[in-house]
């Protein structure tokens, strides 16, 4: 797996060696997190857990779902476990905040989305393996590994609704296409612009190829909608192609991503590593998360030059919030990523060991798998295997 770049200076006896930021969130987070936690302690990771705030609460509390003393944390620490948070749609956000911070002008924003663009973390790694005897596999034997742009593309952030009568004048006057929009009332219509830098594109490609030499990996597939979206995925692709030239012993293709939903059901088995700009990437790992178990079993890692934070890719359940009873095997092996980041590769593969084994005997099963074993009975089942 990718491992970060510089380490810690450890103080043997006095100092644990990793620090390490602890972000529960909201809802299931709060559990999966408690659950990670006991597979932790077992392993014995020689490291302090720092908590920190982000989530909902801290939105409607202090109109800041990601606070300025998280972002502090976040540069101290080596590594980040997150669980998950709630977002809610501008109009809810807006009528949840204390009524003391409704006239202060604060608008909510995703705390994961800002994390990535703030520490600069530019890889979403995304593993997607059947284990052995998961009941919810598609087929036996899947493993693939998506990697997602996580910085840019449609989720810049770069929107407008209404659209400034300005950037209709500007865009009339340079886009052809844009006629038939520049006759609409600004509130009639929406842009959301897609920003693809070569950059961007240039190092998460490389961050796949690489990945793919160092696991001996066959192939990278790079997925776009270069034959429609021009501009941005052509930027993409033919970057993409640069890239695989450094790496001749890795074959190289690529797919349109309406596409390669079909074909990813059709053949899993043609396909290994997946590298995609941020919308496709995420469309393309729910779908490969799904053939491997589903969100129980979708893990994460957010990772930059300096901080990585892992987290499981599904988000709060508030439906299931406070039950204890949602599956902790994503967040268990977003724990495993994490140890393989810090570049403890013994335990996370103890722990990558003990996972399959609780999966194949099958004794334990949450209500996913269909069994009745809480969140933290599965860790615990985890935790004895190791
Ligand atoms: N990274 C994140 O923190 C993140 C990601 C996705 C959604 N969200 C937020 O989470 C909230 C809830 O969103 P949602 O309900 O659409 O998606 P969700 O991922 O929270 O849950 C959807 C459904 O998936 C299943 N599920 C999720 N996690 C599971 C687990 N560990 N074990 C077994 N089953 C599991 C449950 O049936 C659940 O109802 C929203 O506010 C959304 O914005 C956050």
């Amino acid at each position: 797996m990718l491992k970060r770049g510089g380490m810690t200076a450890e103080v043997p006896g006095i100092m644990p060696k990793y620090k390490i930021a602890w972000l529960p969130g909201d809802g299931i987070g709060v559990e999966v997190l408690k659950a990670a936690r006991i597979v932790l302690d077992r392993i014995e990771l020689d490291a302090e857990y720092i908590a920190g705030d982000i989530g909902w609460e801290f939105w409607r509390r202090e109109g800041d779902a990601f606070p300025p003393r998280t972002i502090e944390l976040l540069k101290n620490v080596d590594a980040a476990l997150f669980g998950a948070i709630t977002s809610k749609p501008a109009k809810r956000a807006a009528e949840e905040l204390a009524p003391e911070l409704r006239s202060k002008g604060v608008a909510y924003r995703s705390p994961i989305v800002r994390m990535r663009q703030l520490f600069d973390l530019y890889i979403c790694l995304r593993p997607c393996k059947a284990y052995p005897g998961n009941p919810l596999n598609y087929k036996e034997g899947i493993d693939l590994v998506v990697f997602r742009e996580n910085t840019e593309d449609l989720y810049a952030g770069v929107e407008f609704s209404p659209v400034p009568q300005e950037l209709a004048e500007m865009l009339g006057k340079l886009s052809k296409p844009f006629a038939p929009f520049a006759k609409l009332a600004p509130e009639q219509y929406a842009i959301s612009c897609k920003i693809n830098t070569r950059g961007g594109s240039e190092r998460i490609v490389r961050a796949a190829f690489d990945f793919a030499r160092k696991q001996k990996r066959r192939k990278v597939t790079v997925v776009h909608k270069a034959n429609v979206v021009r501009a941005t995925d052509g930027l993409f692709l033919e970057t993409a192609q640069a890239v695989a030239k450094e790496f001749p012993e890795i074959q190289m293709d690529d797919a349109n991503i309406d596409a390669m939903t079909m074909w990813l059901l059709k053949n899993p088995f043609n396909y290994d590593v997946l590298v995609a700009p941020n919308l496709y990437g995420d469309i393309i790992s729910d779908l490969c998360t799904q053939m491997v178990g589903g969100l129980g079993f979708g893990s994460s890692g957010n990772l930059g030059a300096k901080l990585g934070v892992f987290e499981p890719t599904h988000g709060s359940a508030p439906k299931y919030a406070g039950q204890y009873k949602v599956n902790p095997i994503a967040t268990i092996l977003a724990s495993k990523m994490m140890l393989e980041w810090l570049g403890e590769t013994k335990k996370a593969a103890a722990l990558e060991t003990a996972v399959a084994q609780v999966i194949k005997e099958g004794r334990t099963r949450t209500y996913d798998l269909g069994g009745t074993s809480t969140t933290l009975q599965m860790a615990q089942a985890i935790a004895d295997k190791l």
